[in-house]
């Protein structure tokens, strides 16, 4: 979510100070040069930074090496600001599933004038965030039919409900019915779908249709499964919750289930955490006594005041099987917890299995969690046990061009009793504060982390901050008020002649600067001339194409007056890191998602906030994507995307 979509008054979560910043003396600016010179010469095909002098820009927007649009062969949109979605022409956009939407069989209609708790619990949820396209039957690669799982991140109330100015009007007067629908809309939803001749279709009363929301019953499990600080006044086991929150992206694993990331939990409790033994630890994941939802009111569990240790089941990575409904989540403790954005799954070249997954908020890090155990293709579901077995890593980005992984593991390092932590539950469950002690770099928002798995590249997607003063630019996060984001490029070293995720030391480089080439004191950077059109600010979420064409997706590019969108580059030859803008989003909106069917034909996004904007209400929204029906508010709503002659996207 993008911040300033968060419901007022909030604590603005992703700009949330609630932790101290970097408390190191940061190098001044002349040295983060010098390192960055001599970084250049050491690596070749380095982007140099800003302060160094844009590669490629600045000779002329309107050209493009002809070389960069090889394999791309759309007519790129323009940049814009409007009530629609956009799309190149020789495209076909399709809402398929739109919240409110009947999943499940028996599942009431849509009625925007009478929300009701009981029908958003088997309808399509709110602001669909991850999408996922998961063939059938399973461990098929159809690309004409399968199941499509999708997290709904959050709610914007006053978008939902009648009556209320903004969200903070909307706050002050939840009840206990608008609560219990806005739990209802949260969560994921599973959706079996078909490609007719007519195009995508959601099959109605399907047996893998499925809601979850915060009813759903969950599993806690890896190291800090059942101890005290997870244990409630309801669950004297802790090892049993209800529910999952602000559900963002993702990622799947190669057993056929995906892997659902917690990102802003913090916001939804209320009450005074001072003076319960989690004070501390509330603060530094940002719960703070100023709830972004009123359900505290309701429910004590949502109330940190009467139970401490409730937001402590929340922030975790959640594994979801889409192909059987009566599993219940599991959230795999192993992996920490923090504000993930998203979860990447990669089978290294030795067997074990590589976790990339960031923290999304300004100054927070990037992690990877590597298996003990290595993957057997056999086993099927009891894969799964390797999430719970393993260890997690913390990232450090060195001025020389170095990613030190640093594990957090109980007992070494700074991660010991004298610091607070008993044993690997406290390391897990305090996460950040372990990060803090082994000087983990302090990045601009960690959103999605995605691997090549043409080339084993890793890229890091940093969205923005604009809370970063010089003395705080270190070499990977290279400008300060850094309003715009950027991509990190990470290459392990190989092993066996494959990509060695599970190495502990990597490199790095910059692939991208976002921002305007054209306005040379915002420091962009490409790997050549874009158009008009092809620059691009917050990159959030990305994906790779069956070709290995990087997809990036935006939110926050409202801020710079252009709409969220998608932006599509090369990540190797000479359109290397050239974007070109392909999909521009209803005004409001972020753009999430992307993903493709495995042939590359359609791709589904995900329309997040449409008409989510400053003056935009239920009675008068900026914008009533998709319906443009009186009386019906604007939709987040996922998109599937087809070439009219059938061929692959972007191609
Ligand atoms: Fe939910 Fe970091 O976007
Ligand atoms: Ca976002
Ligand atoms: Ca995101």
């Amino acid at each position: 979510m993008t911040d300033r979509h968060y419901r007022m008054p909030v604590t603005i979560n992703n700009e949330d100070d609630s932790h101290p910043s970097n408390p190191s003396a940061g190098p001044v600016m002349t040295d983060l040069i010098a390192q960055r010179m001599s970084r250049r010469t050491a690596l070749k095909g380095l982007l140099a930074s800003a302060a160094i002098g844009a590669i490629g820009v600045g000779s002329g927007l309107a050209a493009r090496p002809a070389k960069a649009a090889a394999s791309l062969s759309f007519s790129e949109i323009p940049h814009g600001y409007d009530e629609n979605l956009h799309i190149p022409a020789g495209y076909t956009a399709n809402p398929i599933l739109r919240w409110g939407d009947p999943i499940v069989a028996g599942a009431p209609d849509f009625d925007p004038a009478k929300q009701d708790a009981a029908a958003q619990a088997q309808q399509f949820g709110y602001n669909n965030d991850f999408v996922h396209f998961a063939p059938l039957p399973e461990g098929s690669d159809a690309s004409d039919h399968g199941l499509l799982i999708v997290n709904h991140e959050y709610t914007d109330a006053h978008l939902i409900f009648p009556g209320f100015a903004d969200g903070k009007a909307a706050l002050a007067a939840t009840t206990a019915e608008m609560a219990a629908y806005e739990q209802a809309a949260h969560g994921l939803s599973v959706v079996e779908i078909k490609r007719e001749a007519s195009g995508w279709a959601v099959v109605k009363d399907s047996k893998f249709n499925r809601r979850i929301t915060l009813a759903t019953e969950m599993e806690l499990v890896g190291p800090a499964a059942g101890h005290d600080r997870l244990k409630t006044s309801a669950d004297a086991s802790g090892t049993k919750v209800f529910g999952t929150l602000n559900n963002c992206a993702g990622g799947w694993t190669p057993w056929g289930t995906i892997l659902s990331a917690e990102e802003n939990t913090h916001q939804y409790f209320g009450g005074d955490p001072a003076g319960t033994p989690e004070a501390a630890n509330a603060k530094r994941i940002g719960i703070k006594g100023e709830p972004s939802y009123a359900w505290g009111k309701f429910e004590d569990r949502f109330d940190i005041s009467k139970e401490p240790n409730e937001p402590n089941r929340f922030g975790w990575i959640v594994e979801v099987d889409p192909y059987d409904p009566a599993t219940k989540p599991v959230k795999h403790t192993a992996l920490g917890r923090f504000k993930h954005e998203a979860a990447t799954t990669v089978i290294n070249g030795d067997g074990r299995l590589v976790v990339y997954t960031g923290d999304d908020e300004r100054f927070e890090y990037v992690y990877k969690f590597v298996s003990n155990g290595t993957y057997d293709a056999a086993k099927g579901r009891a894969n799964s046990a390797l999430l719970d077995d393993g260890t997690l890593y913390v990232a450090k980005f060195d001025a020389d061009g170095n990613v030190t992984w640093m594990p957090l593991v109980h007992g070494q390092g700074e991660l010991t009793e004298a610091n607070g932590f008993h044993g690997q539950a406290d390391v897990l469950i305090e996460a950040r504060r372990a990060g803090d002690l082994l000087g983990a770099t302090k990045m601009d928002r960690p959103e999605d982390i995605e691997a090549s798995d043409k080339t084993g590249k890793v890229y890091v997607v940093l969205t923005k901050n604009d809370k970063r003063k010089a003395e705080q630019v270190d070499a990977a996060n290279a400008r300060a008020d850094n309003k715009w984001g950027h991509i990190v490029e990470m290459v392990p070293p190989t092993a066996g002649g494959k990509a060695d995720h599970a190495a502990t030391a990597f490199t790095w480089s910059a692939f991208i600067q976002a921002g305007n080439p054209g306005d040379a004191a915002q420091g962009a950077a490409y790997g050549g001339a874009v158009t008009d059109a092809g620059w691009f600010a917050n990159p959030d979420n990305v994906a790779f194409d069956a070709a290995g064409r990087l997809w990036i997706a935006t939110d926050g590019f409202p801020d710079h007056g252009v709409h969220d969108g998608l932006w599509v580059t090369e990540t190797e030859g000479e359109g290397r890191a050239i974007t070109r803008h392909f999909l521009g989003c209803p005004r409001g909106a972020e753009l999430c998602g992307p993903a493709f069917t495995p042939d590359g034909k359609t791709l589904f996004v995900s329309i997040q906030h449409p008409g989510d904007e400053d003056g935009s209400n239920f009675a008068a929204p900026t914008t009533r994507w998709p319906d443009f029906k009186d009386g019906v508010p604007p939709r987040p709503a996922v998109v599937a995307i087809t070439k009219d002659d059938g061929g692959e996207i972007g191609a």
